[in-house]
């Protein structure tokens, strides 16, 4: 018999009801284990809060709200915590009488915890999920399927109203410093332009490729991806929406330096589609995946083999220690990774590889 808890931790996604429904299931149908939900990731750890949930998932009527519902029903923080500001978590999760912890997060707060596990000697199982991808090791984290769909979603209605009005539509999508979301999605979406974190571009190559379209091909409206964590470009001059007393996204500047660039102003509109990206109901690669997670992470505890975390590869579940993901995150978009060059073939600019 075992009381194990799980959490959420970081910014939410769809799929984590998915992952917390397929721990509670598998433990408690298949071990008989006591579940425990811990609110707000370290803040439950510190008032030592605990939900039971071991009748979640399981509605004999077969109602069953977890599987398709957004976010998380135990609630997420995203505020960093550092070791030395979390003394009195140390030894929560064996105060709370847990044998072990299951932890839904992203490289940021999955660090933290496996601090704060290696500190207070707690048996901690790691699950991925962020809508940015960029979790070490794992292809897949909870999540990103998801908004990978809500953004292709957006691109298709955007697509529309830009071919009616013969527009330029800027869209800038989520990811932190990684360009998953915005290359998986571009591709899929149908965008001209995708610009990521990783690879170099230059507005002045953009304005060809636009230019091209239109001359060249008859385009006259255009769908450019702009990932959130892309830079400016070193040798432009800093726009007036960059100079640093007014914020604004990369979105936006992209417009500037395309409308600086051109003869005539174009007729551009940039839509920054924000946390819509991080709402919705989950994907079934999603719930796939969480079902996997969910499933193995208990299998993992039943083994006694912790400090790892549950991984997706070559489309099944693999296994890794957590040290090794850490390690290996944020993962990156490869400059000669197939899908940017499947980007390129289909005639998409992407930048130039340096
Ligand atoms: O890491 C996930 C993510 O959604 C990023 O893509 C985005 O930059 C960030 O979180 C937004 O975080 P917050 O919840 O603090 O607005």
């Amino acid at each position: 018999q075992k009381r194990i808890g799980i959490l959420t931790s970081g910014g939410d996604c769809p799929g984590l009801n998915g992952v917390i429904r397929a721990v509670v299931n598998h433990a408690t149908l298949t071990y008989g284990w006591e579940v425990v939900g811990i609110p707000y990731a370290t803040e439950g750890l510190r008032s030592r809060t605990s939900i039971p949930l071991n009748c979640h998932g399981l509605d004999v009527r077969g109602i069953d709200p977890l599987l398709s519902m957004g976010g998380t029903i135990l609630g997420t923080i995203n505020r960093g915590n550092t070791l030395e500001e979390s003394k009195d978590i140390v030894n929560s999760v064996h105060e709370m009488g847990l044998d072990a912890l299951i932890a839904i997060g992203g490289d940021g707060s999955l660090g933290i915890l496996r601090q704060l596990a290696l500190e207070g000697k707690w048996n901690l199982v790691a699950i991925p999920k962020t809508i940015d991808n960029d979790v070490g090791v794992t292809e897949r984290s909870v999540g990103f399927d998801t908004a990978i769909n809500t953004v292709i979603d957006a691109l298709n209605r955007l697509t529309y109203t830009a071919s009616s009005h013969d527009r330029i539509m800027i869209v800038e999508v989520m990811g932190r410093e990684a360009g998953h979301l915005a290359l998986h999605s571009g591709i899929a979406g149908g965008a001209d332009v995708i610009l990521l974190p990783e690879i170099p571009y230059s507005a002045q190559e953009i304005c060809h490729h636009l230019d091209e379209l239109r001359d060249r091909w008859g385009r006259k409206f255009a769908i450019v991806v702009v990932a959130e964590g892309i830079q400016p470009e070193p040798s432009a001059p800093i726009c007036a929406s960059m100079d640093g007393s007014v914020t604004c996204g990369m979105g936006q500047y992209i417009s500037d330096q395309i409308n600086r660039l051109r003869d005539q102003p174009a007729e551009i509109r940039v839509s920054v589609l924000g946390h819509i990206q991080r709402g919705g109901m989950p994907s079934g690669l999603d719930r796939l995946i969480a079902a996997s997670f969910g499933t193995t992470a208990v299998e993992l505890v039943a083994q006694n083999r912790f400090d790892h975390m549950v991984t997706w590869q070559g489309g099944k579940v693999t296994v890794h220690p957590l040290e090794e993901v850490l390690s290996q995150s944020p993962r990156l978009v490869d400059p000669n990774d197939f899908l940017v060059r499947t980007a390129r073939a289909l005639g998409i600019y992407v930048g130039s590889n340096v």
